[in-house]
C-alpha cells in the first residue's frame, strides 16, 4: 500500500490503547449499560453481553483496527484505497462516508446527554440533592428538559470541549486529553467502588449482576445485548478505524483489542456494581430505565453522608467518559477534511463544531418546544437520530467492514496485518466471515422490527 506522506501517529502503543479505551468507555457504559442490566433482569443480561463482546465485539474491533492501520488514511479514502488494492469497486468508500455522517449524527444527541451530565455536576456540588424524594428528583429532571436555554448552554460547552481537543491534533489533543482524563476516571471509579462497598449493599448488587439465572435469557435480551456490545466498543462507524490509522506497524492488533474490550467491559460492570449497591441500599428500583442515573441516583446521593462529594465525583466521572468518547465521534470527519481540503485542523474543527452545534439545537428542542415534531417512523428528533444511527447505520457499517475484511480483501494481506498464529487467524476468519455477519443481520432484523 503506497504511503500517504507524513501523517501523525500515536507516541506508543499505550496511548493508542488509552485513546481507544477512552472512545469505548462512555455514556454507553455508565448511563446505558446499568439501566439495560436493570431492565433486562440483571445477571442473565450480563452473561449474554459478555458472550457478545467475546464472540463478535473483539473480532470486529480487530477488523476495524486492521483496516485503519493497513490504509493509513481517514475511513473514506482508506476504504477506497483498500478496495483498489483488492481490485474491488471503489464504491466501498461509501462505508466510510456513511460512518463519517453517523459520527456527526451521534454527537448531536450525545452532546445533549453529556450536557445533562455537566449540569448534574453542578447540582450535586451545590447540595441540591439533600433529602430529595423520587417525585422531587423526577420534577428536577423534567423541569430541566423543559428549559431550552439551559440545555443549550451545556450543549454549547460540551461541543467546545470536544472540538477544542480535536483541533489540537492527535498528539497534543487526543493523546494528551486521554492521558489525563482516563487515569483520573479510573481513580474516581475506584473511590466510588470503595464507597459503595462500604456504604451500599454490595453483596446484593453482586448477586443481582452475577448469580447465573438462565431462565431470564430471552431473545430480546440476547439481541439488545449484541447491539449494545457494538455501541459500547465504538464499532461500525470508523472511529476505531481512524484511531487504527495512526497506529504504528509493530503493535499487536489482537492484544490491543482484547485489552480494550476487557477494560471497557470491566468499567461497565464495576459502575453497574457501584450503582446497584446504592440502589439496593436505598430501597430504589433497579429497573428504572434511562432515568436511572439522573432520577434515581440523586436520591441515594441526597441521603448518604458525604453524598455531595460522591455525587459530584460520579457526574465528573461520567462527563470525562463522555468527553473522550465524543472526541472519537468527530475524528473521522476531521481526518477526512484535513486530508482532502485545504482546511487546517482548527478550521475543520470549527466547521464540524458549528454543524454539530446546530444539529444539537434541533435535538434539544425536541425535549420541549418541538416535542411534537416527528421524523422517521413517527419518532421525535432525538429518538430518530438515536435509532437511525445505533440501530441502522452502525450495524450496517459493522456488517460491511466484516464482509470487506472476510470476503473482499486478499487473505494474505489481512494475515500480514494481523500477524496472528495460523490457528488463531483461522478462528478469527471464521468469525468475521460467518458468525459476526450473521449476528449483525439478526440484530438488524430484530431492531427494524422494533422500530415499527
Ligand atoms: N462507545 C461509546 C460509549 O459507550 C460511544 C461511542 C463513541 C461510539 N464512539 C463511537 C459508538 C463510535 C459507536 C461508534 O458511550
Amino acid at each position: 500500500m503506497p504511503s500517504t506522506g507524513h501523517r501523525s501517529s500515536w507516541s506508543n502503543r499505550w496511548t493508542f490503547m488509552l485513546a481507544t479505551a477512552g472512545s469505548a468507555i462512555g455514556l454507553g457504559n455508565i448511563w446505558k449499560l446499568p439501566y439495560m442490566i436493570g431492565v433486562n433482569g440483571g445477571s442473565a443480561f450480563v452473561l449474554v453481553f459478555l458472550a457478545c463482546i467475546v464472540v463478535a465485539g473483539i473480532p470486529l474491533m480487530m477488523c476495524e483496527i486492521m483496516l485503519g492501520r493497513r490504509a493509513q488514511r481517514n475511513p473514506v479514502d482508506g476504504m477506497q484505497a483498500l478496495a483498489h488494492e483488492a481490485h474491488a469497486p471503489t464504491a466501498w468508500k461509501w462505508v466510510g462516508v456513511s460512518g463519517l455522517f453517523a459520527g456527526l449524527l451521534i454527537l448531536s444527541f450525545y452532546s445533549i446527554i453529556a450536557g445533562w451530565v455537566l449540569d448534574y455536576i453542578v447540582r450535586a456540588a451545590s447540595g441540591q440533592f439533600h433529602g430529595i424524594d423520587g417525585a422531587t428528583a423526577k420534577k428536577y429532571f423534567n423541569d430541566f428538559l423543559a428549559a431550552p436555554l439551559e440545555l443549550l448552554f451545556w450543549h454549547t460547552l460540551f461541543i467546545f470541549m470536544t472540538l477544542g481537543v480535536v483541533a489540537r491534533g492527535v498528539n497534543a489533543g487526543l493523546e494528551k486529553a486521554n492521558k489525563i482524563l482516563m487515569p483520573t476516571l479510573l481513580a474516581i471509579l475506584m473511590v466510588l467502588i470503595g464507597y459503595s462497598m462500604a456504604a451500599g449493599d454490595f453483596a446484593r448488587s453482586a448477586h443481582f449482576m452475577f448469580a447465573p439465572d438462565f431462565s431470564k435469557v430471552t431473545p430480546v435480551a440476547v439481541l439488545s445485548a449484541l447491539g449494545h456490545a457494538f455501541f459500547s466498543l465504538s464499532l461500525g462507524m470508523g472511529a476505531v478505524m481512524v484511531y487504527g490509522s495512526y497506529l504504528q506497524r509493530h503493535v499487536s492488533i489482537a492484544r490491543t483489542s482484547i485489552y480494550v474490550a476487557l477494560v471497557d467491559t470491566g468499567v461497565g460492570l464495576l459502575v453497574g456494581l457501584a450503582i446497584f449497591s446504592l440502589v439496593f441500599a436505598n430501597g430504589l428500583e433497579p429497573a428504572a430505565g434511562p432515568g436511572l442515573i439522573f432520577q434515581t441516583l440523586p436520591i441515594a446521593f441526597g441521603r448518604m453522608p458525604g453524598g455531595d462529594m460522591i455525587g459530584t465525583l460520579f457526574f465528573v466521572l461520567v462527563a470525562f467518559a463522555a468527553w473522550t468518547s465524543a472526541i472519537s465521534l468527530v475524528e473521522p470527519a476531521i481526518a477526512w477534511l484535513t486530508e482532502n481540503t485545504s482546511l487546517t485542523r482548527k478550521q475543520s474543527a470549527w466547521l464540524i463544531g458549528i454543524t454539530d452545534w446546530l444539529l444539537g439545537i434541533a435535538v434539544l428542542l425536541s425535549f420541549n418546544k418541538w416535542q411534537d415534531v416527528h421524523l422517521l417512523f413517527g419518532l421525535g428528533i432525538f429518538d430518530t437520530l438515536d435509532k437511525l444511527t445505533s440501530t441502522i447505520m452502525l450495524p450496517l457499517g459493522g456488517l460491511a467492514m466484516a464482509i470487506f475484511a472476510g470476503w473482499v480483501m486478499r487473505a494474505n494481506h489481512v494475515q500480514e496485518e494481523l500477524g496472528l498464529a495460523n490457528a488463531t487467524y483461522q478462528l478469527w476468519r471464521l468469525t468475521i466471515r460467518y458468525i459476526a455477519p450473521l449476528a449483525i443481520v439478526a440484530i438488524f432484523a430484530y431492531l427494524t422490527g422494533l422500530i415499527k
